[in-house]
């Protein structure tokens, strides 16, 4: 469905609106046939689309990092009775505007960065927060402050991750003269980037398997499924003592 925009116009309006990192098929215009990573994310997404309810009726989703809004428009089609999509970036959300308009989906989009999500003041039955923990100063804080104001259930969780994929249990307690499985490479590592990884200056830490499901857990959010190598589908739990977001909430509405 195109909602009656002719093909020219919308290879027109797709390409004034800059690079898109989304591949979305605006009825036979691809956004961004030149990904670097293939037909993106639609790769991606057929790998773990089975682990998410296939009919969101009734529920509401949040996309922080919507970007050109490729993950709010597949909640929609599974009904999602509201799906709001967040981004920092305002060049992204006008893509994403413009592919909901497009493909005929009624989303909001609002520009809002996830240190600010105590702002929204509402909690969603699913919360996506993919390709987003690498691109932060402060990966922790982010998960910390989506269990606090905006998770009521599920969450689809996707990182970058780097290092090994071997996953080292850890005990409850280590004495202070151990240091030997701080070498381990299936010890919890979030790797820093201080310049540029990938060409590109946003990328700050990537963690490696062991990390990335540590801090998931820290954060209140219990594995269960990990449908493909950097997808997780969490469940909110109770977040362990002491685990708590330290930011303060800028006001209650966006
Ligand atoms: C790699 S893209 C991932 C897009 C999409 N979620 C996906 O998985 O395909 C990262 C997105 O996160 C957004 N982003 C970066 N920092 C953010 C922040 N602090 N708050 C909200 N969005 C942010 C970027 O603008 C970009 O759209």
């Amino acid at each position: 469905m195109t909602q009656g925009i002719e093909t020219e116009e919308i290879r027109r309006r797709a390409a004034s609106l800059g690079e898109w990192f989304h591949n979305i098929d605006l009825g036979g215009v691809r956004t961004a046939p030149n990904h670097f990573l293939g037909d993106y994310p639609a790769v991606k997404w057929r790998q773990f689309a089975h682990v998410i309810p296939p009919d969101l009726a009734g529920r509401s989703v949040l996309d922080i990092g919507c970007n050109g809004g490729f993950y709010s428009i597949e909640m929609k089609r599974r009904g999602a009775a509201r799906v709001l999509g967040i981004d920092s970036d305002e060049d992204y959300l006008a893509q994403a505007r413009f592919a909901a308009e497009v493909t005929g989906q009624d989303i909001e989009f609002r520009c809002l960065s996830v240190y600010d999500l105590g702002a929204i003041g509402e909690r969603f039955d699913i919360v996506l927060f993919m390709g987003v923990l690498y691109h932060l100063r402060h990966p922790l804080l982010a998960l910390d402050l989506i269990h606090e104001h905006v998770a009521k259930d599920l969450l689809v969780f996707q990182s970058m991750q780097r290092g090994a994929a071997s996953v080292l249990p850890v005990r409850e307690d280590y004495d202070f003269w151990e240091q030997e499985q701080f070498d381990d490479p299936g010890w919890p590592k979030l790797h820093f980037i201080e310049r540029r990884y990938s060409h590109d200056e946003t990328n700050w830490w990537v963690p490696n398997r062991a990390c990335t499901e540590a801090m998931l857990r820290s954060a209140g959010f219990a594995i269960e499924a990990h449908p493909e190598q950097e997808v997780y589908l969490c469940r909110r739990v109770e977040a362990p003592p002491g685990a708590a977001a330290a930011y303060p909430v800028r006001g209650r509405t966006a």
